[in-house]
């Protein structure tokens, strides 16, 4: 728990963490709000720049619903302790609602920087202008915003999703080149798993798959679900759909988690999976690594959750009074099975 000293604002935060490290914010606000709007008026001077060792950094994270995410938000954490940044951390629990009312939290509480993880890509412009009325700089992460007005975000770090639906795409047209090659008639059959609907990294994972396999009539996708990046979910979803089709070449999952519950699924009904059915996945997890090493999973495209350092570094230029990128991608690898695994050290998620 950590309790923000009396007299460094004009409110006082407290942050709760419970034992999973999922860390809850509750903001008691013991001034009145004359005095709070005092302080906003205050603020509103956001051309005079924080002083670095005061920066106070709110952070909204969309949950804790894979171990990609979790890595994501130790890195956020951590590099904030290292760094020397007073990290005001809120877990959404999957919700937008929270995340905006997370967010209204920053606002009123005047962090120097506010960064978040749009759980979905629509519906962030009235906070978001919020924000901006209060001279407060935001930086988007991971996800990316849809928009009419850029001006509501300073920049966003995070990873391409549109690429990594490509590699897996990719993956696939070398996976199946001699059977493509040959024109025969048979369609090689696509089940998807898509993410969260709405997220920037379901759209942009599909629509880079889609890209890429489009142009080759005979991949034909016959199913193509949301599993909300569970792993209940694709397992239950996978179970659903073997108990009525077995006439699968291929299944794209778009993150690990949902793809090692597709795998349990798999192997319930004795079909293997990286032999009888191709698998490709997106994350890049300990777990997937090695499903991969153990021919379970054919593909595995990364997507890197560890921006923590980066994010505090674009966040002490905004505090700073610094323009910043208007989009920075972390760099991402692809394993595949015909890969030399040996120089992979263990991934830390
Ligand atoms: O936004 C990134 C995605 O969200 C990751 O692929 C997934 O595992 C996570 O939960």
């Amino acid at each position: 728990m950590v309790h923000l000293e009396a007299g460094k604002r004009d409110q006082r935060m407290i942050l709760e963490k419970n034992n999973y490290g999922i860390v809850s914010v509750i903001l008691v606000l013991l001034c009145a709000c004359s005095v709070i709007s005092c302080g906003n008026q205050d603020r509103k001077k956001a051309a005079v720049p924080a002083p670095q060792e005061d920066l106070i950094l709110g952070f909204s994270q969309i949950g804790a619903e894979s171990a990609w995410r979790m890595c994501n938000t130790r890195s956020v954490q951590e590099a904030a302790a290292g760094s020397g940044i007073q990290l005001l951390f809120a877990n959404a629990e999957q919700k937008q609602e929270n995340q905006i009312k997370a967010i209204r939290s920053f606002i009123a509480y005047q962090v120097d920087v506010i960064a978040f993880v749009p759980i979905v890509a629509d519906g962030w412009d009235n906070v978001l202008l919020e924000a901006k009325e209060a001279g407060i700089p935001v930086l988007v992460t991971d996800r990316k915003i849809t928009t009419a007005d850029e001006s509501l975000f300073a920049g966003f770090i995070g990873t391409d999703s549109i690429q990594e639906g490509r590699e897996a795409g990719l993956f696939l047209l070398e996976k199946f080149r001699t059977r493509l090659a040959a024109g025969g008639t048979a369609p090689i059959t696509v089940v998807e798993l898509s993410g969260t609907e709405g997220s920037s990294a379901a759209l942009g994972r599909a629509k880079g798959f889609r890209e890429v396999i489009d142009a080759h009539p005979a991949f034909r996708i016959v199913e193509s679900i949301s599993g909300d990046f569970l792993r209940s979910k694709g397992y239950e979803i996978m179970q659903g759909i073997l108990s009525k089709n077995r006439n699968i070449d291929v299944v794209f999952s778009h993150n690990d988690g949902m793809t090692l519950g597709i795998l349990d699924a798999m192997q319930e009904k004795g079909i293997k999976p990286g032999k009888d059915i191709v698998i490709v996945t997106i994350d890049a997890e300990q777990a997937a690594l090695d499903a991969l090493r153990a021919g379970k999973v054919n593909c595995v495209i990364e997507c890197n959750p560890k921006t923590g350092p980066a994010i505090m570094d674009l966040a002490k230029r905004l505090a700073a009074g610094e323009a910043i990128p208007r989009l920075l991608h972390v760099e991402e690898s692809v394993f595949t099975e015909g890969d030399d695994l040996s120089a992979v050290g263990p991934r830390g998620y």
